[in-house]
């Protein structure tokens, strides 16, 4: 494959991406939602806190999933069990797109030694 094809099969990929990150749910709805996980995850879903996982830039189907498995239960968590009971379907929807549409922060090593 010559390298123009590469180039945009690789930007074809990052707008599916996007659009993806659009159709799960909505962006400024999860926002006004978000502000119930801002103490811990961080204005938007990049904590310094390595105690808090990444949530900016992650994929969103990747993101409503572990929401729905809090939700029933199927994953474990004291703190997250109890933040995900009281979304809805809609709610898990609109944060999932909102955290998939921010940057994902660069953790160095360096940065996570000083807030461990
Ligand atoms: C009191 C702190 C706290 C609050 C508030 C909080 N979270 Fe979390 N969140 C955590 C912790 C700790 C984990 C890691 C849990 C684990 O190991 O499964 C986590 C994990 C997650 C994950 C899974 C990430 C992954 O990589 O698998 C998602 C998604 C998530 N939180 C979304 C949210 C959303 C959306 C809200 C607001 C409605 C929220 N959290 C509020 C502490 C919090």
């Amino acid at each position: 494959m010559n390298r123009w094809m590469c180039m945009i099969g690789t930007g074809l990929l990052a707008a599916a991406g996007i659009a993806q990150a659009q159709s799960i749910g909505n962006v400024e709805a999860g926002r006004a939602k978000a502000q119930a996980c801002i103490a811990c995850h961080g204005e938007t879903g990049a904590a310094d806190n390595p105690a808090f996982p990444m949530l900016a830039g992650q994929h969103a189907d990747y993101l409503l999933h572990a929401l729905e498995a809090y939700k029933s239960g199927d994953r474990q968590n004291a703190i997250m069990n109890g933040q995900a009971a009281g979304l809805s379907e809609r709610d898990m929807r609109d944060l999932a797109a909102f955290y998939a549409a921010q940057d994902p922060a660069v953790q160095t090593l360096e940065r996570r030694a000083a807030n461990r």
